[in-house]
């Protein structure tokens, strides 16, 4: 039994994905997100079998993801924290919460700590400002916060309490 090479692996899983999803310069988007959607970033060598599969040049598909925000170009963290810096939660000390943030996950400002067990980044307002200053860890708005609260929110997470 022959150990498949990571570019044999990524042209099986090529293959599979464009069979799913279909080709055509029209598919691109569903193509990447099909990617994403199975390992949370774009790989860049399953992107190159992709491009290579529906016969269209990796620039072009480079080009077409990084004019969307939604997709990621290094993996990500088992869980995302997202630091609102829209202007309410800016008032009520998003800077704060960032660097508390930062320190406790060991990062210098945004990232993905070493063992990948937490990715984090700023955005613009989450829709919940009453609430200021918000984070948002995978999908769950956690508002109010102060720097200990943040620290035991950081904590209850690394616990697997949260
Ligand atoms: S400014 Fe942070 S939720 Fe609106």
């Amino acid at each position: 039994m022959g150990v498949k090479n990571a570019a044999y692996v990524a042209a099986d899983e090529a293959r599979e994905i464009v069979a799913l999803i279909g080709s055509g310069s029209d598919k691109v988007i569903p193509l990447l997100q099909e990617i994403q959607k199975r390992h949370n970033y774009l790989p860049e060598d399953l992107v190159e079998a992709v491009a290579d599969e529906i016969k269209v040049p990796v620039a072009d598909i480079y080009g077409v993801a990084t004019f969307y925000s939604q997709f990621r170009f290094a993996p990500m963290g088992k869980h995302l924290i997202k630091v609102c810096k829209g202007t309410a939660c800016h008032v009520q000390g998003a800077d704060m919460l960032s660097s508390v943030l930062s320190e406790e996950l060991g990062l210098d400002g945004e990232g993905t700590t070493s063992d990948m067990e937490f990715t984090m980044e700023t955005v613009a307002c989450l829709g919940c400002c009453s609430l200021a200053p918000v984070v948002m860890i995978d999908g769950k708005v956690f508002g109010k916060l102060t720097s200990s609260k943040v620290r035991k929110l950081i904590k209850g997470y690394r616990d697997g309490k949260n």
